[in-house]
């Protein structure tokens, strides 16, 4: 362990966002929050990139005075990785990296149904989840003959892209929803049939549609933070709503969803908004307290976490990066800065674990 290090935290980042510092142009990164809450926690910050890490030193920024500066450092023992990382080559590379430091939240990119499989195994939890299975077209087949409507979407991160609907019309057709645009009325076999052309070769998987309740006729879901803090325990930071936009089947802000805070949500679904709050935060925690034995490391997390017409309490997917933008979005300032907070208040208490 390098001791004269032992209040710097790295902060990894994509080479773009990285690239991006001395013009700030850092993206969804909001750097300025990182550096606002170091100067609170007395910490020091070292924004790094995998390319540009050695053996025992790395290439990186250094916030002081007002600006950025290029600075060969030791590696910190500890780290937060925002950064994700394809290539096999620097996947590579993080993996020697944590094996000397803590890079916390280093793999954050997980297979949709490999969670949903994890969380499953816990009895207690399987409340939450909507009944999921890994596509093919015999499963397709059986899940049309069990379930009116359904969601086929990609196991890996879409961002709302390629995600499927598929519902059955009263005429005994089933409705697919795709892209914008109006649904397609097909017959069963017609839809099979286009959805396995679709698919083609990528890992999906069928899940059984949580009816989700509704602002304006359109359905909503949450988006909950839920962090490690300064005493290493999971906390929810925030919560806020996300309503799709008209005629879309997915929420997602990047396919025009409109962030929306919970209370109102649930005020006008008639949920009592203390309460509703109070259950999920307890579902997100139980959730993640479970997930973080079985996934080490984990320390910051986004929930998608969907509400159905009687208020009960859905799991959608876990994401490992959490862009945290819906809460600037939505001018919650004081939770987007939390969210920045948050996972600095545990890397303080990683480093001081180290230390003693
Ligand atoms: N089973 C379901 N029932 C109802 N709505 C769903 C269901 N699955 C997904 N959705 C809707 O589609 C949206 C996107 O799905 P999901 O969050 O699983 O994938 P994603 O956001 O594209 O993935 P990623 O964030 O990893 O890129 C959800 O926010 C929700 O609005
Ligand atoms: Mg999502």
């Amino acid at each position: 362990m390098n001791m004269s290090h032992t209040d710097t935290v790295g902060v990894l980042l994509d080479q773009k966002t990285f690239k991006g510092i001395p013009s700030n142009r850092t993206g969804n990164e909001r750097l300025s929050l990182y550096n606002k809450a170091a100067k609170q926690l007395k910490l020091k910050l070292f924004y790094m990139s995998l390319p540009h890490i050695g053996k025992k030193s790395a290439l990186g920024f250094v916030f002081a005075k007002n600006m950025y500066r290029l600075k060969r450092q030791p590696i910190p023992n500890v780290m937060h990785n925002r950064a994700i990382t394809l290539s096999p080559n620097l996947k590579r590379k993080l993996k020697q990296l944590s094996q000397s430091s803590t890079v916390f939240n280093r793999q954050n990119r997980y297979d949709k149904y490999r969670i949903y499989k994890l969380i499953y195994q816990n009895a207690n939890l399987r409340q939450y989840l909507p009944i999921s299975m890994k596509y093919s077209k015999e499963q397709l087949l059986l899940a049309m003959n069990k379930y009116s409507s359904l969601f086929i979407k990609p196991t890996n991160n879409s961002v709302g892209n390629g995600i499927l609907k598929l519902s059955k019309h009263e005429s005994g057709k089933w409705l697919l929803y795709w892209k914008k645009g109006n649904p397609k009325l097909l017959t069963g076999n017609k839809a099979v049939i286009i959805i396995a052309r679709h698919v083609g070769t990528q890992t999906y998987m069928i899940q059984e549609a949580i009816p989700l309740a509704t602002y304006n006729g359109r359905p909503y879901d949450l988006r909950v933070s839920v962090q490690r803090g300064e005493t290493g325990r999971w906390q929810v930071t925030g919560m806020i709503g996300k309503v799709a936009a008209s005629g879309r089947h997915v929420t997602n802000v990047a396919k025009g969803g409109k962030v929306k805070r919970t209370e109102e949500l649930f005020k006008l679904n008639g949920l009592d908004p203390e309460r509703m709050k109070e259950a999920i935060r307890e579902a997100a925690l139980s959730i993640m307290h479970d997930l973080s034995g079985k996934l080490p490391n984990l320390a910051d997390v986004g929930l998608d976490i969907g509400i159905d017409h009687q208020g009960r309490i859905k799991f959608i997917e876990m994401n490992g990066r959490d862009q945290r933008y819906t809460f600037k979005k939505a001018k919650m300032n004081k939770t987007f800065y939390r969210t920045y907070e948050t996972p600095l208040q545990y890397a303080k208490y990683l480093l001081n674990q180290s230390s003693s």
